[in-house]
């Protein structure tokens, strides 16, 4: 079967009718690929696992909530949506409200996101806006706006989105025959995520599709660290401008999440970020936005901290552990192109590159 969208796919967990009209760009069903080399390389009891998100159509986990927060709005009558982005958000709402024909206006921070988002919300159409300012700002913006305007807000604030978002959840217990993992680990920005994947894991639960409930660990990194903190961040400081969020609107959920499920919100520092980003591209061939590595950067500190040394597998055996690479590495090129080793520039000839690759003696001067 072709790849539905995730409305079609959990139409029966989620808010639609039969007479809804669904706007989808066939997004979900992502794969769950087992990383062997990172397990290895971290730890021999983990079992990781790696939600690659970055292959949903617009190249981040938003377009699971968009699908629904747009279609939502159409059928509510909405003729424009808006919201606050650092960046992935507004590209997947631009690009499923291009698809339903309606106005998008996003509100971004002025030279703080990744250049191939801001190509996405600006070639579908959307009116982007900058601010001097940051997101906080921008989301406070659009929240006053939409109350006082027939706009609909499509932050995470939306409940739509939530509903869209938890699909994941499902996915990850379908793709285990009905097990959830022992651990789950995510990057948290404005919490919107987490809220989701631990909405998903306890209605799947619930309705007895699940045998289990993870545990969720949820990462900020340390220059925008509101929830670890305890306090709100005024001005955000990170490298993975993604999560660049200094006072999540979804603070409460995410604490519940945490506290529900027995797990942690902790910090990693920009280094222990560009390290997981170098180290997932090379070690298991997948790119990741550094945001999105996060999650790798807070398994192996809990690793390093003796985190997992007492836990117990539920189904016996290796710990579970799947983390969410929430966004694709080519949304932010600059990033890449900065940490990694640069390219040569040699003369177009053989022998010039059999010496480069080191399968040419160089003749020795003089000789
Ligand atoms: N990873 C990526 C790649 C993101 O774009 C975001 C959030 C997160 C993680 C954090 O998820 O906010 O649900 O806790 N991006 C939002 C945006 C804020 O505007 O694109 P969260």
């Amino acid at each position: 079967m072709s790849k539905q969208g995730v409305i079609e796919r959990y139409r029966r967990h989620l808010p639609v009718t039969d007479r809804t009209r669904v706007i989808t760009l066939n997004e979900g069903s992502t794969p769950l690929i087992h990383a062997h080399n990172l397990s290895e390389a971290i730890h021999s009891r983990l079992e990781i696992w790696l939600k690659y998100e970055g292959l949903n159509p617009t190249g981040s986990f938003k377009d699971r909530g968009m699908t629904m927060a747009i279609t939502k709005a159409v059928e509510d009558g909405f003729e424009g949506v808006m919201c606050a982005s650092t960046g992935n958000t507004s590209a997947s709402a631009a690009a499923y409200a291009a698809r339903a024909r309606i106005k998008c206006i996003v509100i971004i921070p002025e030279g703080k996101i990744a250049l191939g988002k801001l190509s996405q919300a600006m070639i579908h159409g959307a009116r982007v806006i900058q601010i001097r300012g940051n997101f906080d700002d921008a989301l406070t913006l659009v929240r006053s706006i939409t109350a006082k305007h027939p706009i609909q807000l499509v932050n995470s604030l939306n409940p739509y989105r939530i509903e869209g978002q938890k699909t994941a959840a499902f996915e990850i217990v379908d793709d285990f025959d009905g097990y959830a993992p022992d651990f789950h680990v995510l990057p948290v920005g404005n919490a919107g995520n987490i809220t989701a994947y631990w909405k998903g894991y306890k209605e799947y639960k619930t309705a007895g599709k699940a045998k289990n409930l993870p545990q969720m660990l949820g990462f900020q990194a340390a220059g925008a660290a509101p929830i670890v903190l305890g306090h709100p961040v005024p001005n955000p400081k990170t490298f993975a401008t993604a999560i660049r969020i200094g006072n999540p609107a979804s603070w409460k959920t995410a604490v519940a999440a945490r506290d529900e499920s027995g797990g942690v919100i902790g910090m990693v520092t920009d280094q222990e970020i560009k390290q997981a980003y170098k180290m997932i591209a090379s070690v298991e061939g997948i790119f990741a936005e550094p945001a999105s590595c996060a999650s790798i950067a807070g398994l192996i500190k809990l690793v390093k901290n003796g985190y997992f040394e007492k836990a117990k597998a539920v189904q016996g055996g290796r710990l579970r552990v799947v983390c969410v690479l929430t966004g694709h590495g080519l949304k932010d090129p600059d990033r890449a192109i900065k940490v990694a080793e640069e390219p040569v520039t040699i003369q177009a000839e053989e022998e010039a590159v059999l010496e480069e690759i080191g399968l040419l003696e160089p003749v020795a001067a003089g000789a």
